[in-house]
């Protein structure tokens, strides 16, 4: 049962459009699953979108290179290779034949087919052997580490070799669930005390100050704590950029770009619930999501407005004192919770995003006071949508300067500032999603 909705899960997920985690939730609403199954199944999919290039490597060595195989032919090897290489806790004669179970509905012939190779992949994995570091780094990567070759060659040219290796190590991790206290509710060492009183294993986080990292936890929607709005979820990083903006009780906040609502409603925390803050996104359906946010965690002071930041004058920015930008973005910091992005970005999506995000900060510059700041932020580890977009900005508007990142976050460690004054941290670096955020200030 747990591998058929696996499988389902995963046809599903070559649609460009579909997210893992709305797929495998949807899949778990509409089955009756134990726990045990529902952790099955996410680590079955999880694992083997991330590991798909690895996994496929494996099985062309195993078969002709004629061989064409249907989505769900390949989705049924990849399963069983995942199983057989990466969950322990299956034991191999029990992981094939789960496996070729799921080939039934394709035949005899189908079934004998998957039984052989996954069998001779058991027999003989370790003695494959791939290029080697020293000889063909690009390859060695993205086999090993199942990334895309275009991407590996990329980080390897805009950072090096050492940061590419140790940043595709990191992001193939399962991070830690992340929350940020409601402290509008309870801080955050109560809410660890209440949390771990329920069995969950809880750290309290070094990088936001008030972040929690959820190392064992029930179903998250099942924990009290979450039904009562005392934590939003939300990844450490990510936590840091409100702090980035330091609200002020009487400032006049609008946060572009805003659903699901992660920033916006830890603005409303760090000013008390009071300052009203016009929350903006492109859809009716984005901004209920705000709203939603909003009510389970009993803030008041937000007013949702759906509008296109790249095309609409917002009338709220004439007046706005902080305005935030978290710009729609590739996503490549977030590899360890979306392991399908690799998968799914093209060079050219990056490119366009670049000349998205640069184009809404041209758009709100000009209808913004002088005085007023901007924080940009991306969770995109890609230069082109980070550095290049704001070197390309304050070319174009001289009259926004950069306002180093140190001044409004002085307990973060210092490689988390880069010398341009952007925070800038990675998986492999902080332990955190890969998060860009610089603050701008418009003079006169
Ligand atoms: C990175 S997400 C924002 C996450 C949010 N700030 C949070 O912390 O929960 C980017 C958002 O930008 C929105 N977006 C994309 N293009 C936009 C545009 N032209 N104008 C306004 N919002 C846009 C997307 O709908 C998406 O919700």
């Amino acid at each position: 049962m747990v591998r058929k909705l696996a499988l389902k899960c995963l046809v599903q997920l070559e649609n460009r459009n579909s997210q893992i985690s709305p797929v495998i939730d949807d899949v778990i609403r509409n089955n009756r699953l134990s726990e045990v199954d529902q952790r099955l199944l996410t680590e079955i999919v999880y694992g083997t979108i991330r590991w798909r290039g690895h996994l496929d490597w494996i099985i062309q060595q195993f078969t002709k290179p004629s061989f064409q195989f249907d989505l769900q032919m390949s989705s049924i090897l990849r399963i069983g290779v995942y199983q057989l290489l990466y969950l322990d806790r299956v034991p191999n004669h029990a992981a094939i034949n789960e496996t070729v179970k799921l080939a039934n509905q394709k035949g005899q012939k189908s079934k004998n087919f998957v039984n052989a190779i996954l069998r001779a992949i058991q027999r003989s994995t370790d003695s494959l052997i791939t290029p080697t570091l020293e000889v063909d780094p690009i390859s060695h990567i993205s086999l090993k580490l199942s990334y895309p070759k275009w991407l590996v060659k990329k980080w390897i040219g805009q950072f090096s070799l050492k940061w590419a290796l140790e940043f595709c190590h990191a992001s193939n991790q399962t991070a830690p669930l992340s929350v940020r206290a409601n402290t509008l509710r309870i801080d955050r060492h109560e809410l660890a005390m209440s949390l771990r009183k329920d069995g969950n294993e809880v750290v309290e986080s070094h990088i936001s100050p008030e972040g929690l990292l959820l190392t064992k936890t029930k179903p998250i929607r099942s924990l009290k704590e979450f039904q009562a709005g005392l934590f939003q979820v939300q990844d450490e990083a990510a936590q840091l950029v409100a702090h980035l903006l330091a609200p002020q009780e009487k400032s006049k906040i609008v946060d572009l770009c805003a659903s699901p609502g992660g920033k916006t409603t830890h603005l409303a925390q760090l000013v008390g619930n009071v300052t009203n803050i016009v929350a903006v996104d492109l859809s009716k359906n984005k901004t209920e999501r705000i709203q939603e946010n909003c009510q389970r965690l009993g803030i008041t002071n937000i007013d949702t407005q759906v509008a296109n930041a790249k095309t609409d004058q917002i009338e709220a920015l004439a007046a706005a004192d902080l305005i935030l930008i978290d710009a729609p973005c590739s996503g490549t910091g977030t590899l360890r919770r979306h392991p399908d992005i690799r998968w799914k970005r093209t060079a050219k999506q990056i490119l366009n995003l670049a000349n998205l995000q640069f184009e809404i900060l041209l758009k709100v510059a000009i209808q913004i006071k002088s005085g007023a700041v901007i924080v940009y932020s991306t969770c995109s580890t890609e230069v082109e949508e980070n550095q290049e977009v704001i070197t390309r900005f304050l070319e174009a508007c001289p009259r926004f300067s950069i306002e180093p990142a140190r001044d409004y976050l002085p307990f973060l460690p210092t490689n988390a500032i880069t010398s341009d004054g952007y925070l800038q941290v990675f998986p492999h670096t902080h332990g955190v999603d890969g998060t860009f955020a610089v603050r701008l200030r418009k003079i006169d």
